[in-house]
């Protein structure tokens, strides 16, 4: 056992976050711009997944897909830019195709973020996108260092099982783009 994990994980646990962090939601790449479906293929070659959802991100010029293993979660997010200077394209450019993001599902969102925010965890806004009417709530925290990737935090209401609303995956994407990191 790290001594250092168990002081965190302790640490997490009496702020309240164990019980309000419940699960991985979905798990998130970007690819490059065309290689959306070698990278959905390559992954149900190793896994049986299946194909689920797509989604165009206009503002963005981005085309998110998503796959399935059984009924399970995760859910797989693959995203390519459609432009050079789509922000994904950006990313890719910079990173290679990789994982973006983790996202895990919350209870309480505002709380979660609250706790957080006193604990010195930074977030790529300073406000929470998405509201209960649009079925998402959802925040990016900035990446982390020795791994380079985003946790996001989401909370889902009335049965809404997508992964963005059209209207906020744009500020989504925006936001990590002052990050230098798009
Ligand atoms: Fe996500």
């Amino acid at each position: 056992m790290l001594e250092s994990v168990s002081k965190i994980h302790n640490e997490i646990k009496d702020t309240g976050l164990k019980d309000l962090i419940i699960k991985l939601d979905h798990v998130a790449y970007r690819v490059k711009k065309g290689e959306r479906e070698k990278a959905m293929v390559e992954l149900a070659n190793l896994v049986p997944y299946k194909d689920y959802k797509t989604f165009k991100v206009i503002s963005m010029n981005a085309i998110t897909s998503t796959l399935k293993l059984h009924e399970t979660l995760p859910v797989i997010v693959v995203s390519e830019g459609l432009t050079n200077d789509s922000i994904v394209e950006k990313y890719v450019k910079k990173f290679g195709g990789r994982i973006h993001h983790f996202a895990y599902l919350v209870k309480d969102i505002e709380k979660v973020v609250k706790i957080q925010i006193e604990r010195g965890v930074k977030f790529t806004t300073d406000h929470i996108i998405g509201s209960e009417e649009e079925g998402i709530k959802q925040i990016f925290t900035l990446p982390t260092e020795a791994a380079n990737h985003i946790i996001e935090y989401v909370q889902r209401f009335g049965g809404f099982d997508g992964f963005f609303t059209p209207s906020n995956v744009g500020a989504l994407m925006k936001s990590t783009e002052q990050l230098g990191e798009a």
